[in-house]
């Protein structure tokens, strides 16, 4: 005998959903996703000289570290159990030119960070920004041109500033310039050094976004003329997302990401489903900035509304998040 739909026990008070939150133990078991310390990269700011540990005022909390103090931020990171850093550099005016120069110093700020840190904390994953905007003299990610970002003499000296990285040690390199065809050219540049175990971090659905601010005072690396919709993404678009990740999937990529995260869950999830290769999401400064003010104005508590920013992103679909919220996350989760 077949059942018919009136006989499923399928209404209240058959079915009570709470019966599985009535308890912290029955939540627990039936969580869906968990934040876990292995989930985060850390972002780390790098700045010249010694002793340096500068405030970022539009980023509470957050700061510019020399070498120093940036090897021991990233032991204590490795040691908490945060398994990646994503390194940025400052550099200063009078090293900025529009041909990347000091991008491809063996000796600049960046590729001594990479072998120092990986000197003194081998376990942890070390990641670094490609991309020109804060060695350009006109803040863009590209080399400009008659007013123009171009797209292939810029991918040319992205992919040679990846391998500077790689011969520094860097475990991943990470393309956030959103130039067309540069995770190939990478990918071929890194092959033809010898780094066939450097991995790519693809910033693959980067936007627009007016989220970027404080990482912008971070580095001081605003764009000097005009805006980046040439290059990044149009916040309107998830099929151009989806297209950009699997392309970058089909070029080589090891990891694809999607920036901004909150306001772009739905392209996480849209993204997750498309490609086969582990999904990032970048919880951007923005983001970081909004809940930071919110809290400092006793409008919001910061670490419920961190813990749950950063749960979403892994309920949208992704593997990792990259966060200046780390330590404090992984802080938390360790003592719970
Ligand atoms: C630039 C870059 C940006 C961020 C990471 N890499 C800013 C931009 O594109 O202008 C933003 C990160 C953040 O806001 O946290 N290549």
């Amino acid at each position: 005998m077949t059942r018919t739909d009136s006989q499923l026990p399928s209404g209240f008070p058959l079915s009570r959903g709470r019966r599985n939150r009535y308890r912290a133990t029955r939540r627990e078991m039936f969580a869906e996703h968990r934040l876990h310390p292995s989930d985060f990269i850390a972002p780390l700011f790098l700045a010249e000289g010694k002793g340096v540990q500068d405030p970022i005022p539009s980023m509470p909390d957050y700061h510019r570290l020399s070498l120093d103090l940036a090897v021991r931020k990233a032991a204590s990171w490795h040691e908490m159990g945060i398994p990646a850093v994503l390194l940025f550099a400052m550099v200063p005016e009078e090293k900025k030119d529009n041909e990347g120069t000091e991008a491809l110093n063996p000796d600049g700020l960046m590729q001594i960070a990479v072998k120092r840190i990986k000197d003194a904390v081998p376990g942890l994953t070390v990641m670094t920004d490609v991309a020109l905007d804060p060695y350009s003299s006109y803040g863009h990610d590209g080399i400009v041109r008659d007013g123009e970002i171009v797209n292939d003499e810029s991918v040319d000296v992205l992919a040679r500033m990846a391998v500077s990285h790689a011969r520094a040690g860097a475990d991943y390199v990470a393309p956030s310039d959103m130039m067309d065809g540069r995770i190939g050219e990478i990918r071929r540049a890194l092959e033809a050094d010898g780094h066939a175990q450097t991995g790519i971090l693809a910033y693959s659905a980067k936007y627009a976004s007016g989220f970027y601010g404080p990482f912008r005072d971070a580095l001081d690396s605003a764009p000097g003329f005009g805006d980046k919709k040439t290059y990044q993404m149009d916040p309107a678009n998830v099929r151009e997302a989806v297209r950009e990740a699997q392309m970058d999937e089909a070029e080589g990529a090891d990891i694809v990401m999607v920036k901004p995260g909150l306001p772009y869950l739905d392209v996480v999830r849209a993204v997750r489903e498309a490609v086969h290769v582990p999904v990032a999401v970048y919880n951007v400064s923005g983001e970081y900035a909004m809940i930071k003010a919110a809290a400092q104005m006793g409008w919001l508590d910061e670490e419920a509304a961190m813990l749950e920013s950063l749960l979403a992103c892994k309920r949208a679909g992704a593997d990792v998040i990259a966060t200046y919220w780390a330590e404090k996350a992984v802080a938390l989760l360790n003592n719970t």
